[in-house]
Formats: C-alpha cells, sequence, structure tokens
C-alpha cells in the first residue's frame, strides 16, 4: 500500500490538491483542488450524482444553503451535543481527539522513531537504555518533553516493552504507553498519555468541544444574527421535505440528494484531505414507510458498497462495519459505515444509518409545521422513517486516488500510474506529436485534439519527448494517448496512411486506427472494448 506522503506529493506535483493558503504557511485543515484535481473531484460527484439521482426514479436533487436558520441546529440536536471529546497539551498547546489519542500516538513522528529503537540491535540488551539513550540525543530535538530526555539513567522498576506491538489498541502498546506516562510524577487532572507532539506528560483531562463554526450575519455583530456554517448538508433535506414532496409529486419511498460545501471545527484534522475543517458530503435522504425502513436500509448498504467498487476500489480495500449499539446515536436504529484501507488503516468513507423518524418529527416539533406524509395506501397520515447514505466527496476522491496508484518498473525505469476508471480520469485523451518540429504533424494534432475535446477532455502536449510524454500522463491517470507520426501525415517517400496510434494506459498496448474513426473507437474504447477495437 503507497504511503500518504508519497500521495501528497504526486498530488502537489501534478496539480491534483495543493495546502491552503501555502504561500502564507499553509492551513493545515484545508486543501485546494488544483486544476486536475477539479476536474478528478467533478468526475466523482458526477459519477454519484448520475447513478443516484439522474438514473433512478424515485429520486430528485437539492442545493440547499450554507447558512440556515439557527433554529435548524437546535431541532437536529447539533447545539447541544454535536461535539467530541478534547484534550490539550499544556506544554506545546497542541490539540487532540481524547477518543483518537492512541491512534495519533501511534501514528506520531517521536513514536515512529521509538519504534525504530525497539527494532535496533541496542534494544535486545536493554531496550529502556535503548529509549533513554534514544531521548537524550535525537528524541531531543523531536519530542522535547519527552519524560526520559531528562532522565539521568533508566528509570527503576519499568518491566519489558514486549515488542512488538500490533497496532494502536494492542494492549502491549497501551501498556508501553502507560509505563512512559508514570515515569514521573503526575498531575492529578492530566490523562496518562504522552503528547504526540511534544511527548509531555501534561495532556489535560477530556473535556467536550462543540464543532460548529459559528458566523454572523448582518454587518453589525451586536444586532447579527448568529447561525452556524452548516456542519451536515442533511439538515437541508429535512427542512425542504414537504416543499420537494409538493413540487416534484414525489410518493414515499423516494429520496432527496445534495452534494454541497460543510463545515466542521475538527480537533485534530489531518491525513491530508481524509479529515479537514471544510469539505463536501454527497447525501442522501432516502424516505420510506415505517415498516420497510430495514429492507431499504440494507438495499442502500448493498448498493453503495458495490458503487465504490464499480470505479475502480478493490475488493481487499473496502469493507462494511457494523455500528455498535453502544456507538449508535440513541435515535438511529442500526447504522453502518463502508470502511476503507486508507495509508493510516481503515477509516470511514461513508455513513449508512436508519435515523427513524427522529429528523422529521423534530423540526415539525420545533418549526410548528406538520411534515406528515399522506400514504395512500394504508390511507393513513405517517411521518416515514428516514435512510441516510451520507458519503464524503473528499474521501471517496482520496481512495479512488489511493486505490488507483501503482508503481511497476518498465525497461528498468519505475513507472508511477494512476489506474483511474476512465470514467474518473480527470484527462481522458492525450495528444501527443511524435516530432514537434514537424509542421503537419503538429497541425494534425492539434486538429485532432479539437475535435475530441467536444466530447472527452482532451489535451494536447509537445513538451518533451514522447516516452517522457507518456510516462507524464500515466502519472495523473490518462487512459489514452493518441500519437500523430510522420506515417500519419506521410513525407517525400510514403504517402499519407491518415491513421494514429492509440497507446492504453495500463497494458501499454499500442493499435493503429484511422483519423476518420477515431471518434468511434475512442468511445468504445472508453467502455472497456479494447480488444473489439484491436480485432477491428
Ligand atoms: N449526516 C450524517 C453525517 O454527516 P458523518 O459520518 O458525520 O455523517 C458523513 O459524515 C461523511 O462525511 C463521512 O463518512 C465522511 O466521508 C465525510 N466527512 C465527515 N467529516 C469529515 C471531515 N472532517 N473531513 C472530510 N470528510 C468528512
Amino acid at each position: 500500500m503507497v504511503d500518504m506522503d508519497t500521495i501528497v506529493s504526486l498530488c502537489k506535483r501534478r496539480g491534483f490538491i495543493f495546502q491552503s493558503s501555502e504561500i502564507y504557511g499553509g492551513l493545515g485543515s484545508a486543501w485546494d483542488y488544483g486544476p486536475l484535481g477539479v476536474e478528478f473531484k467533478n468526475n466523482v460527484k458526477h459519477l454519484w450524482w448520475r447513478d443516484n439521482v439522474q438514473l433512478r426514479d424515485d429520486m430528485v436533487g437539492l442545493d440547499a444553503a450554507i447558512t440556515m436558520h439557527p433554529r435548524v441546529w437546535e431541532a437536529s440536536g447539533h447545539v447541544a451535543s454535536f461535539s467530541d471529546p478534547f484534550t490539550g497539551c499544556t506544554e506545546c498547546g497542541r490539540h487532540y481527539r481524547a477518543d483518537q489519542i492512541h491512534e495519533v500516538l501511534w501514528s506520531c513522528r517521536w513514536f515512529r522513531a521509538v519504534q525504530k529503537v525497539l527494532e535496533g540491535p541496542s534494544a535486545k540488551k536493554n531496550e529502556w537504555l535503548a529509549i533513554t539513550n534514544w531521548a537524550k540525543s535525537d528524541g531531543k530535538k523531536i519530542a522535547p518533553n519527552f519524560p526520559l530526555t531528562k532522565s539521568a539513567e533508566v528509570p527503576a522498576g519499568v518491566g519489558s516493552t514486549e515488542y512488538p506491538f500490533e497496532g494502536p489498541e494492542d494492549p502491549k502498546f497501551l501498556k508501553f504507553l502507560e509505563t512512559l506516562g508514570n515515569l514521573i510524577a503526575r498531575q492529578p487532572d492530566t490523562m496518562p498519555l504522552p503528547c504526540p507532539s511534544c511527548g509531555g506528560l501534561k495532556l489535560s483531562a477530556p473535556k467536550p468541544a462543540n464543532l460548529m463554526l459559528e458566523t454572523f450575519l448582518g454587518p453589525v455583530r451586536e444586532t447579527a444574527t448568529k447561525t452556524y456554517l452548516r456542519p451536515e448538508t442533511a439538515q437541508g433535506i429535512f427542512v425542504n421535505f414537504d416543499n420537494v414532496l409538493q413540487s416534484a409529486r414525489k410518493k414515499v419511498p423516494f429520496g432527496v440528494a445534495q452534494i454541497g460545501k460543510a463545515f466542521r471545527n475538527e480537533i485534530t484534522p489531518g491525513n491530508f484531505t481524509f479529515r479537514t475543517r471544510e469539505f463536501e458530503q454527497m447525501e442522501i435522504e432516502y424516505f420510506v414507510a415505517p415498516g420497510t425502513d430495514e429492507e431499504w436500509h440494507q438495499k442502500w448498504i448493498d448498493e453503495r458498497f458495490a458503487w465504490y467498487q464499480k470505479y475502480g476500489i478493490r475488493k481487499d480495500n473496502i469493507r462494511i462495519r457494523e455500528h455498535a449499539s453502544d456507538e449508535l446515536a440513541f435515535y438511529a436504529k442500526r447504522c453502518v459505515d463502508i470502511e476503507y484501507l486508507f495509508p493510516m488503516g481503515w477509516s470511514e468513507l461513508e455513513g449508512i444509518a436508519n435515523r427513524t423518524d427522529y429528523d422529521l418529527k423534530r423540526h415539525a416539533e420545533f418549526s410548528g409545521k406538520s411534515l406528515d406524509y399522506f400514504d395512500e395506501e394504508s390511507k393513513q397520515k405517517i411521518v416515514p422513517y428516514v435512510i441516510e447514505p451520507s458519503a464524503g466527496a473528499d474521501r471517496s476522491a482520496l481512495a479512488f486516488l489511493i486505490d488507483a496508484y501503482h508503481e511497476e518498473e518498465v525497461r528498468e525505469e519505475r513507472r508511477v500510474v494512476l489506474r483511474f476508471h476512465p470514467e474518473l480520469a480527470p484527462i481522458k485523451i492525450a495528444v501527443l506529436p511524435l516530432l514537434k518540429k514537424n509542421h503537419q504533424i503538429v497541425q494534425t494534432a492539434r486538429k485532432i485534439c479539437a475535435v475530441l475535446q467536444k466530447r472527452w477532455v482532451s489535451v494536447y502536449d509537445d513538451t518533451a519527448a514522447i516516452g517522457r510524454l507518456y510516462r507524464r500522463q500515466d502519472e495523473v491517470g490518462t487512459p489514452f494517448c493518441v500519437t500523430v507520426d510522420v506515417q500519419t501525415v506521410g513525407d517525400g517517400k510514403s504517402p499519407a496512411d491518415e491513421k494514429v496510434t492509440i497507446r492504453d494506459r495500463d497494458t501499454m498496448q499500442q493499435v493503429r486506427v484511422a483519423i476518420s474513426t477515431l471518434e468511434e473507437t475512442m468511445a468504445n474504447l472508453m467502455a472497456g472494448k479494447w480488444e473489439e477495437v484491436v480485432k477491428q
């Protein structure tokens, strides 16, 4: 599996994703999609929209405002309880999700260095002596407050570390951290764990922090309305339930889909675009008659699980995780997460919850407007149950990108290739002239590119030799390159054959086709019909 640093560096180098405000030192909690990134993420959103809205008779779309009436967030329960527990280090000032502290410690810089020490030869004799020696040398730089940096000798009475550790929840790893935490006298209101950033032992006891970003509507702060940047797109759908019902004349079961920005004051944003404070969601609220909810929930789980695989996510890298009963929101009947094997481990890609009738009932109560639905079958008024498949556009894009990443050796050279599904690829076709000094070749290539651009995102590139141009396109996942050469246009010795070479990104196979049939051939290739085209 590729590591995240390789993905971050590829994204920056090739214009997929840049750090926000980089020239000012950057903002770790937000990312900007560059020229290729915007095409790629738009493709993710478009495929989601097409498959979940346009190709279904029981779905419609919505684009609600980001700022909503403040009462919405009271009704939804976000004001009272949309919080995560956090802990802060009083030595270095960093904050962490208290419930994720083991994972953060597992992947923090100083623990990775300690792991190397534990794997090294000096740890075989006495691991604590090896750690103490590291702490007093390299450790001082990366974990200045680590307890053993100041210790004169190996603390007495510490047991063996039982290395190797299996992962952040391995009891042996937890015992190791606790041992570190107990090496000096602790203050009563601190957590018995070291700080992932400085190694110090002054992490505060966990406290809840509301995750909503406040904003003020109106020019004068004193009289302005305080509201929030929406932390999820879902509420825009619930408050428009009746509007959609009346205008779209839908009958239960039906759903409303929305793609849009959401904002959360995450305590520990990180892992690239996986957790940010500004992100995009792709959410569905699917309204069903009570009693049919469990069946619909399962249908959506199956459907959404298949969707990621349809566009390239490998079977081994995706799984469904059922929420335990103590994890469920009090109103939820059942919830599953679709998880992806990201470089930092299995993590949520999408949540699919059976939210019962909680949301519609709460908004009816807080707004005073009925959100009942008249069920023709039972001739009764009902409050529909809601099935909510809630995905992240950024997380999906990240998963597709990681899954597409391949490295291989070709003629003793490293080839990096993004094996995107053609519909996800930011550039579909690159048109390349074999000789950029041959006017006829260049002109023909440009003409071909202009024709193809009307149907597919296509680029013309003549800024390097052909081998280099192919590698560049492989690295950004362009499924097909079209090369125009001397044979295409002819020279003094032989007439033009008016054919071009098409190269497949994954197999690097080539096929020569007539320019006159290029559009039709391309349509076949995009549909995965390489073999048929070769036969023809
Ligand atoms: N309406 C339900 C809801 O918002 P959620 O599990 O909090 O549920 C749904 O969010 C999806 O939104 C997640 O599965 C994830 O893909 C994405 N998401 C949530 N918080 C995120 C963050 N801070 N950064 C990036 N994506 C996030």
